[in-house]
């Protein structure tokens, strides 16, 4: 799968990526609106064990967002399971040196396009941090919808905050 956009292209991880993965992703700035499973500081052997794992997901469903050859961050979905498996929760990071070029936004509006076209899809959805305002607007544009607040759902980084609940229905 390569998706080939105006400002990048999404691909699968591939050997020879963990540079550049480490070069983007060893960043608090980015680390502060991920998950804690995200390492920070971010390693080349995290970079290797991460290419590993997307090469050994199935299906496959995460891919680097690439701007001139460089894996310089990720996109991807995560199909839920049980009563929800027409569901999928959306994730992504960028370079911080890569911000405010609508790079996450033409991402995000391919994927999602990508992922109703190609699973049996009807609802993709964000959890986004009360302070990631970047994302609020990159969800918001690709047409995501507000949905809800959940109220202290959050602690990072010792703050505890409520996330904003962002959906798009096929
Ligand atoms: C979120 C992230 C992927 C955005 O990437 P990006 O390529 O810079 O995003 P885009 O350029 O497509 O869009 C950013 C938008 O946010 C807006 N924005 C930036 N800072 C803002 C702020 N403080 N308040 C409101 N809007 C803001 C920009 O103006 C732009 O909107 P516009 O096109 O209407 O002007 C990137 O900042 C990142 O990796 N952050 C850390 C990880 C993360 O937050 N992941 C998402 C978790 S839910």
């Amino acid at each position: 799968m390569e998706l080939i956009l105006h400002k990048c292209k999404l691909r699968y991880f591939k050997e020879g990526d963990e540079e550049s993965i480490v070069r983007n992703a060893n960043n608090k700035n980015v680390w502060m609106n991920l998950r804690n499973f995200f390492p920070c500081p971010y390693t080349l052997q995290d970079a290797k064990n991460w290419i590993k794992q997307t090469q050994l997901t199935e299906p496959k469903t995460i891919f680097a967002i690439d701007v001139n050859g460089k894996a310089v961050g990720t996109i991807g979905f995560n199909i839920k399971d049980d009563v929800f498996s027409r569901s999928a929760e959306v994730g992504y990071w960028l370079g911080e040196e890569h911000w405010g070029k609508g790079i996450a936004t033409e991402a995000l509006i391919a994927l999602t396009k990508y992922a109703f076209d190609n699973f049996d899809l009807v609802r993709l959805y964000a959890g986004v941090y009360e302070w990631n305002k970047t994302s609020i607007r990159v969800l918001e544009k690709a047409g995501y919808s507000f949905e809800a607040r959940l109220r202290k759902a959050v602690t990072k980084n010792g703050v505890t905050m409520d996330e904003f609940l962002f959906a798009k229905i096929k």
